[in-house]
């Protein structure tokens, strides 16, 4: 007996010394403490001894049994403490690893660009003003003195809500005409809308998107941004006009640019102008952009028609200010061009392409 539990012993010191996950060691535990182990049948075989003998092996027995928990439990806090150390050593954090960059984002040029000239407006003393994209024939034509089947309807193709010449039968195509909407061509509604609500004096400036229906190409879209300008009181002229524009270039392109009025055709103003700017690419020398004339063609403007003021209800005979020296000049400039002639950019479809190379070099 006393021989069997030397034998078991040194095997299971063995066995021990071997074991080295938790894993092992278990079934070692198994092998020797379990139910079936090693040594619940040494304790099976005591009952079957002789008391004298029984008495002694039983002690030995025992005495074994307390060194095999000893020894295990020694050995699992061993072997818990390593596992843990190597599971840290795979998860280390290493601090002086580089970051993962957060790109930042950043206004779209044309958010920007309109940023600058609302504030150049606003220091000299513009209010800035908002109307709908969605708008009414009346307010994009009618009321800007362009009566239905006139021909300057044509300088404005734009896209109707619905086809109102078609067999459409939308709620926008019963519409009364005049009712109908469609995507507005110019920002110039505004002033109506402005001048229905307001009593002079008015300085305003309404920028926002436009829409035509036309072939794109480097310098057309069928949506871009305008920028309308107001101004109406007693005594105003084409000088103020002319010192009001001066400025505000002088200070969008932050040089003294050289400007020119050529007489145009606008149906709301009278007499309309357009403005040309010394070409910003090679400064009024001549080159290719300006196709070799020195000058670039850069907004329409005016003096505002009678019939304008008008239709906004402002009426010469029952306004007190509106009588003898009252007038106004309003003007429409492209905000994509601008921006194109500021930053040299070549194709006005840039801006909405979404490529990334571009947007990000503002
Ligand atoms: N609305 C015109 C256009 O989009 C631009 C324009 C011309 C606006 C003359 C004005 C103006 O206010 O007086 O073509």
């Amino acid at each position: 007996m006393l021989e069997d539990l030397a034998r078991i012993r040194a095997s299971f010191e063995k066995e021990l010394r071997e074991a080295a996950t938790l894993d092992a060691l278990e079934h070692v535990r198994v092998a020797y403490l379990g139910r079936k182990g090693a040594l619940a049948s040494v304790f099976d075989t005591l009952k079957t001894l002789p008391p004298e003998e029984r008495k002694h092996a039983g002690e030995e027995a025992n005495q074994l049994r307390r060194d095999i928990e000893t020894s295990l439990s020694e050995k699992r806090t061993l072997l818990e403490l390593t596992e843990r150390e190597s599971a840290l050593k795979k998860e280390r954090l290493d601090v002086t690893r580089p970051g993962v960059r957060q790109e930042r984002g950043h206004a779209h040029p044309l958010t920007k660009i309109t940023r600058e000239i609302i504030a150049i407006f606003s220091a000299m003393g513009f209010a800035v003003v908002e109307g709908p994209e969605a708008e009414t024939e009346y307010y994009n034509f009618d009321a800007l003195n362009i009566p239905p089947d006139h021909p300057a309807r044509d300088m404005w193709d734009t896209f109707w809500i619905s086809d109102p010449k078609g067999e459409d039968k939308t709620q926008n195509a019963k519409r009364k005409t005049g009712e109908r909407l469609l995507l507005r061509t110019h920002t110039s509604p505004v002033q109506i809308r402005y001048m229905e609500a307001h009593q002079p004096p008015i300085q305003i400036i309404a920028p926002g998107r436009v829409y035509r229906y036309e072939a794109t190409d480097a310098s057309h879209d069928i949506q871009f941004m305008q920028i309308e300008g107001l101004m109406a009181d007693k005594n105003i002229s084409v000088a103020n006009f002319k010192a009001v524009i001066q400025t505000f270039l002088s200070q969008l392109f932050e040089t003294k640019i050289e400007m020119r009025l050529r007489p145009s055709y606008f149906p709301f103003t009278e007499p309309s102008f357009e403005v040309d700017i010394s070409c910003t690419y090679c400064r009024g020398t001549g080159c290719s952009i300006c196709k070799q004339s020195g000058w670039l063609e850069l907004m329409g403007a005016g003096m505002v028609h009678p019939h304008v003021f008008k239709a906004a209800g402002w009426n010469p005979k029952t306004s007190k200010m509106i009588g003898d020296h009252f007038a106004g000049f309003a003007f429409g400039v492209g905000i994509d061009r601008l921006a194109m002639m500021k930053y040299k950019i070549p194709d006005i479809r840039l801006f909405r392409s979404g490529d990334l190379r571009f947007l990000k070099q503002f």
